[in-house]
């Protein structure tokens, strides 16, 4: 009844498209109602963007079913569209005829004043009627979209890679398992769980990065790339770390690791640039209320250029910083948030390409250099949020791999076979990176925990909703 002509709020607010004196139906939340003698007030919200659109009743005494409107509740409200005679908004809407669609009680927990983030994650399923949480939910929305626009204008082929996965492409052991055994009693074989005799007939996770089956469609599609959830059962408690989060996975055919690079840095400017453009209504918001250096940050990035050094080279400056870190540096240590960091904000003031890591701390897939010792791995680090990137050219020589899976201890060869079939038949130098969405989200827009960028997070002890 009357649902589907409604006009949606960023029609009128951010489009600009509907004409003064149109008769319209509007459909919202009530973020705030006032009632006086000779005319009320409503200001509804329905999620289409930041703005509110206020209702105004004359002769309130004639809406009884005012009375019933509390903050939270769902409105039809049918009228004009007018000038406001306000302050802080261009339109209002003279309401003609009021409809209360789901009644809200004084026990609303949104009611109007500030939250703090802890009490919002305890009601995830109502937060997204937040300011923040709206201008989160709608920015994740049009970058995702952007990302699509980025990747298949330059030709890549979209690949869906599988989320159950029996491979472990970081070889960091953070796996979830899925299983459809009766825990309390799975079939038991020389002392060990019987996994053969489990649903795939195998053992399978959760995948930690579609990497390996994207270079499977690199090479036979040439460029390509992913998007899609990934999970780590990394007991991390910080405010970057999720254990489900999304990551953007590009993998090229005839690339090597300074066309990596490039694409990287490219990629980045562009999903900046487009947030500060295409974004504007959320980045002001960010820039008001989250962080005052939002815009300016980005702004920044889009016009640098991003510093590219080695691991060694990263050593040394953080062994000469005189700084007193609480991790170890030295050769051979893997890379601290806190190091990461003095490199991006102190030293350079600006996005930092980290290559050439030992081959001991990445990942067995990473390109052996002529050194023997390090890798043609990359991480790209940012002010605040640190690793933003990881990514590589991969070895593409068989014999190089498959001595490398050997060191890394990679004991069951045989079910990684069709991986190393990609470097026997037309095997070619490709490379590929992950970026983190939700690290992406959270240095958009300034967000300081990776659980206020998602919408549901999915952290150590913490899965609800
Ligand atoms: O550096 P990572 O582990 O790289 C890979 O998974 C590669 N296989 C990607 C590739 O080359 N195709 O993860 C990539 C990025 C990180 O730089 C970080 O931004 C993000 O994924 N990431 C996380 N984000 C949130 N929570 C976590 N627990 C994350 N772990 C990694
Ligand atoms: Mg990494």
């Amino acid at each position: 009844m009357d649902y589907k002509i409604r006009t949606k709020i960023a029609r009128i607010l951010i489009d600009d498209q509907i004409p003064v004196d149109s008769n319209i139906t509007v459909l919202g939340f009530v973020r705030t109602i006032r009632i006086g003698k000779e005319v009320a007030f409503i200001e509804v919200n329905d999620g289409s963007c930041m703005g509110n659109l206020q209702g105004v009743v004359h002769n309130p005494d004639q809406f009884p079913v005012l009375e019933k409107i509390l903050t939270g509740a769902s409105v039809r409200m049918k009228g004009k569209l007018v000038i406001s005679e306000g302050k802080g908004q261009k339109y209002e809407l003279a309401v003609e005829s009021l409809d209360l669609i789901g009644e809200a009680d004084s026990t609303y927990p949104l009611q109007k004043k500030r939250h703090s983030f802890e009490f919002l994650r305890e009601i995830a399923h109502l937060r997204g009627r937040t300011n923040t949480f709206g201008a989160v939910g709608r920015i994740r929305s049009k970058l995702s979209y952007a990302i699509h626009t980025y990747f298949q204008e330059r030709g890549f082929c979209y690949v869906h890679t599988p989320i159950i996965s029996a491979s472990d492409c970081e070889g960091a052991g953070d796996l979830f398992n899925v299983t459809t055994f009766d825990l309390s009693n799975p079939p038991v074989r020389d002392g060990q769980i019987d996994w053969a005799e489990d649903f795939f007939a195998q053992q399978v996770f959760l995948t930690v990065s579609g990497q390996f089956e994207a270079e499977v469609a690199a090479l036979a599609f040439g460029d390509v790339y992913n998007f899609g959830p990934t999970f780590r059962a990394e007991n991390s408690n910080t405010a970057r770390h999720a254990s489900e989060f999304w990551m953007v996975e590009p993998e090229m055919a005839w690339a090597e690791l300074e066309d990596d690079m490039d694409l990287a840095e490219d990629f980045l400017k562009w999903l900046f640039r487009y947030a500060l453009e295409k974004c504007t209504d959320e980045m002001d918001f960010f820039g008001k209320w989250i962080d005052k250096e939002a815009r300016r940050t980005l702004e920044s990035i889009v016009d640098s250029t991003f510093e590219r050094i080695t691991y060694t080279e990263a050593q040394d400056i953080l062994a000469k910083s005189g700084e007193s870190f609480e991790f170890p540096i030295g050769w051979g240590k893997d890379m601290q948030t806190e190091h990461e960091r003095y490199l991006t904000e102190k030293k350079f003031g600006r996005p930092v390409i980290v290559t050439d890591y030992p081959a001991e701390i990445k990942s067995f897939y990473m390109r052996v250099n002529d050194d023997g010792k390090t890798v043609r791995g990359m991480d790209v680090l940012v002010p605040r949020v640190g690793e933003i990137i990881g990514g590589s050219q991969r070895e593409e020589r068989y014999d190089v791999l498959l001595e490398q899976m050997k060191k890394h201890g990679i004991r069951n060869l045989e079910d990684y076979q069709w991986y190393l079939d990609l470097r026997k038949y037309g095997s070619v130098p490709h490379s590929g990176f992950g970026l983190g969405f939700d690290r992406a989200i959270m240095y958009i827009t300034g967000m300081a925990n990776i659980r206020d960028v998602q919408p549901f997070p999915r952290v150590p002890r913490w899965a609800k909703f």
